[in-house]
């Protein structure tokens, strides 16, 4: 089995908090993410999806579908957005690393396997220092 991994980078803000709680509450679990006045990062996307080469084609999946499946479900909805009023696969949702992580699984799945592919790994960095990782 072969592991592929696409790199991707977006902007976007955020809020982590809760409705119905005080800033401060929010700050006291949030911390800094919880500012009601938003802020952004810069996020890095990492794609892993593992298959088996077909020996026809030397691969399993292309490259550039691969790239043209995460710009088209996940990319073009998140950068330059806010998370929690405008990305609608976080709706509802507290806008953390994690639950993106997760959201972004569910979009990415069933486009990849349409194309013979599985999905293996999300991974998403926020900062240069915290990753987040999702395997299903
Ligand atoms: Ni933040």
């Amino acid at each position: 089995m072969i592991y592929i991994t696409r790199r991707e980078t977006f902007s976007a803000a955020h809020r982590m908090f809760r409705e119905g709680w005080p800033d401060e509450k929010n700050l006291e679990i949030f911390g800094k993410c919880s500012n009601p006045e938003w802020h952004g990062h810069n996020y890095v996307l990492n794609v892993t999806v593992k298959g088996d080469i077909r020996e026809d084609l030397g691969f399993f999946i292309n490259l550039s579908t691969l790239k043209k499946i995460i710009h088209e479900m996940v990319i073009e909805k998140v950068d330059h957005r806010n998370l929690n009023t405008e990305v609608e696969f976080m709706k509802g949702k507290i806008a953390t690393t994690e639950n993106l992580a997760i959201a972004i699984w569910n979009e990415l799945k069933p486009v990849i396997e349409m194309y013979g592919a599985k999905l293996h790994c999300v991974r998403i960095s926020e900062t240069e220092n915290n990753t987040i990782e999702y395997y299903g």
